[in-house]
């Protein structure tokens, strides 16, 4: 099986990028390839629509050498980090840029993917989108993991006294929704009384960074899902073999 992982992570020390990796080398596969789209250009879709007569997308950057490797994976692991509770701008040009593989022949369909998604709070929400999408693409989507990765806020030195902070922002009494952030957060942080949303967050930081591939049960996760798409493909190549 030849697995190609993609991660739309810009940063260096990245969940994304270790957790893409960790379920790449779960599957144990003998073809294994990761690229990191913020080393390679690949811009935005422009919608001149030739490609929906080749096949073929006619933009000249990266997207061309990448769109091979992706016809010749059996299966895909795409990661991303929440930005915007959407995906990162990287991986949602790489996502527009497959609608040239589409097209009449539908290019994608039946590969095999799973999908990681990184963020704060909002994660849960781009894990299902991007699950429809790529299955609307036609690959058979086996998962989608949603993992609190690391708050921007835990790094940036001013936990006791700015104006938005993630904790006040997408937090149950600001939003309605319990996006699990009080529980997740909690052995990181402790909020402060004097704190008052959009006007002084107030927290004591106490961990700068969360890396969430020190979590047993997100690697389980992550483990799982990557077997699976060892046990799927296999099932598929004996499937094939019996037809034969
Ligand atoms: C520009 C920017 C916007 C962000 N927006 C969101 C967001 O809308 N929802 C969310 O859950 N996390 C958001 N985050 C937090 C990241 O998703 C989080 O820090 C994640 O752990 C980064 O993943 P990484 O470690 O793989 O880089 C944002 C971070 C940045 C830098």
């Amino acid at each position: 099986m030849y697995v190609l992982g993609i991660s739309g992570s810009p940063t260096d020390r990245s969940n994304t990028d270790r957790l893409v990796q960790a379920m790449m080398s779960s599957t144990g596969a003998e073809g294994q390839e990761f690229v990191k789209l913020s080393d390679i250009q690949v811009g935005p879709c422009r919608a001149h629509l030739k490609c929906t007569e080749t096949n073929r997308c006619d933009i000249e950057d990266d997207f061309q050498e990448l769109s091979r490797k992706v016809l010749q994976a059996d299966a895909l692991v795409l990661g991303t980090p929440t930005f915007y509770n959407g995906p990162t701008s990287f991986m949602r040009a790489f996502i527009e840029r497959c609608y040239s593989l589409r097209h009449q022949r539908l290019l994608l369909r039946g590969k095999l993917c799973a999908i990681i998604v990184v963020g704060t709070s909002t994660e849960q929400a781009v894990a299902d989108w991007m699950g429809k999408v790529m299955a609307a693409e036609g690959l058979e989507v086996l998962g989608s993991l949603a993992i609190k990765g690391s708050m921007c806020c835990m790094s940036c030195g001013h936990g006791k006294d700015c104006a938005y902070t993630i904790w006040n922002t997408y937090s149950k009494e600001m939003t309605g929704v319990d996006r699990g952030i009080k529980e997740a957060y909690l052995p990181y942080m402790e909020v402060l009384p004097g704190n008052i949303p959009y006007q002084k967050g107030s927290a004591e930081i106490k961990v700068s960074y969360r890396d969430a591939t020190k979590e047993r049960p997100v690697m389980q996760r992550v483990e799982s899902l990557g077997k699976l798409m060892t046990t799927k493909h296999d099932e598929r190549r004996k499937g094939l073999v019996r037809i034969g």
